[in-house]
């Protein structure tokens, strides 16, 4: 089926609003009922464009007829602006599926690869995605998932200006993903005072005007969920996130898309120990699942409020 049949549309419009307005679209990731329920919930509570994302990982753990079931199920109307998005894609075959299978944009992720086999893959997956009007990121530097200060600097390398400008010419590609220093997951720095790198964001800036950029990695870590985590059994004494305050920065920079998984998984996982651990009588998964979705749906509101500012932007 067209990404269109379900109600979906691709990210073109979408982020080109978000940069000309100075704000950005969430990307959230799903991967069951609960999770997509409670983001569906909170973009239509806030009248906020919303891009579903779903990582390769995420696909297999739903399974494709599950998968499309929910996507059906959502009931889009393309008034509401919903995209549907791969996450990181890896293969060329990875996003041509996700595109067959309705899905409005992808995410082609050869960060890792030489710079000349980034600039092929990215080009090959535009030229195919684009054919069917679906829109196509890439992503150029490597984002580290920190454990320590030295995995940090050996894994992470920030994204050269004036090779984003080459990439971005060579592939045809409709929106960048760029490193400017944050990280996948719940560790991602020594202390909330890590300064994300402005200076090169504005150097990519200059030489890419009007082009939007993509930041991933960008949960905050809220210290509330992680402080319930770890009060009801959990031990995730050192998580830290990106600072509440460069994130609303970067949303009124031509980054239009910031990308969040982490917050709502520590949400989900913050919920269910608190219900299971406060009543030991408790087994019917309905009761402690409706919780994740409530503090889901809850951070989902707050982050398009207050960090993304993409309330009433539809
Ligand atoms: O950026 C990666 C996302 O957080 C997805 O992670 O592959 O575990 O679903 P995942
Ligand atoms: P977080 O781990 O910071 O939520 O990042 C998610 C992400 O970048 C998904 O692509
Ligand atoms: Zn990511």
């Amino acid at each position: 089926m067209k990404f269109s049949d379900f109600g979906f549309v691709n990210t073109n419009e979408m982020l080109a609003d978000a940069l000309a307005n100075k704000y950005a679209v969430p990307a959230f990731n799903f991967y069951n009922f609960e999770t997509l329920t409670a983001i569906i919930t909170a973009a239509r509570k806030t009248h906020s464009p919303v891009i579903l994302a779903v990582s390769e990982s995420a696909m297999k753990y739903m399974g494709d007829d599950m998968l499309l079931g929910l996507m059906t199920g959502i009931c889009a109307s393309p008034a509401e602006q919903i995209a549907i998005h791969l996450d990181h894609g890896r293969t060329l075959d990875a996003c041509k599926h996700a595109i067959d299978l309705g899905f409005s944009s992808v995410m082609i992720d050869a960060s890792a690869k030489s710079f000349n086999e980034n600039i092929k893959l990215s080009r090959d997956v535009a030229k195919y995605a684009h054919r069917h009007n679906v829109s196509v990121e890439a992503e150029l530097g490597i984002l580290s998932g920190i454990e320590d200060e030295n995995t940090k600097s050996s894994n992470s390398s920030y994204t050269d200006p004036d090779a984003a400008a080459k990439f971005v010419d060579a592939t045809g590609i409709d929106s960048l993903a760029i490193a400017i220093g944050t990280s996948h997951g719940p560790y991602k720095c020594k202390s909330a005072d890590e300064k994300l790198r402005f200076d090169i964001l504005n150097e990519i800036e200059k030489r890419l005007p009007d082009f939007p950029l993509v930041l991933h990695g960008a949960s905050n870590v809220p210290q509330e969920f992680i402080d319930i985590i770890n009060t009801y059994g959990g031990k995730l004494h050192d998580a830290c996130g990106i600072d509440e305050k460069q994130l609303k920065r970067v949303a009124k920079t031509n980054i239009c898309k910031i990308n969040v998984d982490s917050d709502l998984r520590l949400a989900f996982t913050a919920a269910v120990r608190k219900v299971l651990q406060s009543d030991p009588y408790i087994f019917n998964p309905r009761d402690y699942l409706t919780k994740a979705i409530k503090y889901m749906t809850k951070i989902c509101v707050y982050e398009i409020t207050n960090k993304m500012k993409s309330k009433n932007k539809i």
